[in-house]
């Protein structure tokens, strides 16, 4: 008697219309509206195909009955539906490793939603690994499965509870007030991880352009100009600082992450550079620059730096004392479509152009520049932001 069951490689999982199932043998995948996702779990190898008839039946119009084994006989044709007896185990073919694998060549080929469906398996297979539920809440992310993404991370907070990056994911995830900016430990954390192979995933991988559209909205600002006294916060790398080397005569780079200066030093291309948080060192240099106005900068530069602050003010305001008569600050943010700024599922913050023309405002600045521009890739995806230069042109100093 046939007890069709689910082919034991076919990993099956909800979508909001009904479900999706992958067989990870044959890198097949199957779309399943309702009714298909409810024949699927009925058929677990203990019914037979009248019995499962007879409980779907209630439910289906009477003449879409008959094509319920219809439908079954080409599930079966197709390998998604196997015969057999007994409840089939738990995925019997692939361990937790070989499913992770697989899911990150899945995620490789640009083929998320499967990959999701394998990283899910993975992990509950092998619940106690942490990296399969952060991997997991990445997919989840990348898949915009919002719900699944948090409770993926959540369970991986209960294994590594000390995760500054993950605290951070989940305050957005969890709709909660964001803190003022990226909390320090987190950006720490964050460059440390990142800082070796920051450059060729930013360039080769994501088409970063931040540095090359900064460089020419600064150049309206100050064309032609090769003596500037400029200020790179959260210099990285140096990535921005290759640009902005043409442009000066000085050039200091300022950074919290060690690794991240270390990669700098390597460059060769600031005067000074200083491992230090920004905001505490533009209130120690204001104090220095009262009584050593020669300390001034004719520009102060944040190349993606600023898309880990949300409060703006907290950098263009003190920056601002900073700045030499006919100085300017030249940064970069993303873009966000409501009122303000807000933190993104991905931990960034983005912003909207009027917060940072009242930001400007407040701190005595004019908009010299503003261009909304592609900046980078993200999953494939396009991310928009705002180029700007503000300055103090219009501004008489004390
Ligand atoms: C996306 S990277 C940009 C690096 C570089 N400007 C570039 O264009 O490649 C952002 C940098 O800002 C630094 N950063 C973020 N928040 C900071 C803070 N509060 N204080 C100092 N540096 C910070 C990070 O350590 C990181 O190196």
């Amino acid at each position: 008697m046939l007890k069709p069951r689910l082919k034991s490689t076919v990993l099956v999982s909800p979508l909001a219309d009904g479900y999706v199932a992958y067989d990870t043998e044959t890198d097949r995948l199957h779309r399943l509206n309702a009714t298909a996702s409810l024949i699927v779990e009925l058929c677990d190898g203990t019914r037979e195909i009248e019995q499962i008839e007879s409980l779907v039946r209630a439910l289906l119009p009477k003449d879409e009955t008959a094509a319920l084994r219809a439908w079954v006989s080409e599930a079966l044709e197709n390998d998604l539906l196997v015969s057999g007896h007994g409840k089939p185990t738990k995925h019997e073919s692939l361990s937790a490793d070989q499913l992770a694998k697989l899911a990150d060549r899945l995620r490789e080929r640009g083929k998320i939603q499967t990959a999701y469906l394998c990283q899910k398996q993975a992990a509950e297979l092998k619940p106690e690994c942490a990296s399969k539920w952060a991997d997991l809440g990445e997919l989840a992310h990348i898949a915009g499965q919002r719900e699944a993404a948090r409770n993926s991370y959540e369970h991986y907070l209960t294994i590594e509870p000390d995760d500054a990056e993950v605290q951070h994911i989940l305050v957005a995830l969890r709709d909660e007030a964001p803190p003022s900016r990226m909390p320090d430990k987190c950006i720490q954390q964050l460059y440390e991880r990142f800082s070796s192979f920051y450059d060729s995933n930013l360039i080769e991988e994501l088409e970063y352009v931040v540095p090359e559209k900064l460089s020419e909205a600064i150049e309206l600002v100050f064309p032609g100009r090769t003596d500037l006294k400029i200020l790179d916060l959260g210099c990285g790398t140096g990535l921005s600082g290759e640009r902005l080397r043409e442009r000066a005569g000085v050039l200091d780079g300022i950074d919290l992450s060690s690794e991240m200066i270390s990669m700098a030093r390597k460059r060769n291309l600031y005067d000074s550079l200083e491992v230090a948080e920004i905001t505490s060192w533009l209130k120690g240099a204001e104090a220095i620059i009262e009584s050593e106005a020669g300390k001034r900068y004719d520009l102060i530069v944040a190349c993606d730096t600023l898309i880990y602050f949300g409060d703006l003010s907290q950098v263009i305001q003190p920056a601002s004392q900073l700045l030499k008569r006919g100085g300017a600050i030249a940064f970069s943010v993303e873009r966000c479509e409501q009122p303000g700024y807000e933190l993104t599922d991905s931990g960034r913050y983005a912003h909207h152009f009027e917060y940072i023309k009242q930001v400007a405002r407040s701190a005595g600045l004019t908009v010299d520049v503003h261009h909304e521009e592609f900046l980078r890739m993200e999953y494939g995806e396009e991310v928009m932001g705002h180029i700007v230069v503000l300055s103090n042109r219009d501004r008489s100093l004390a």
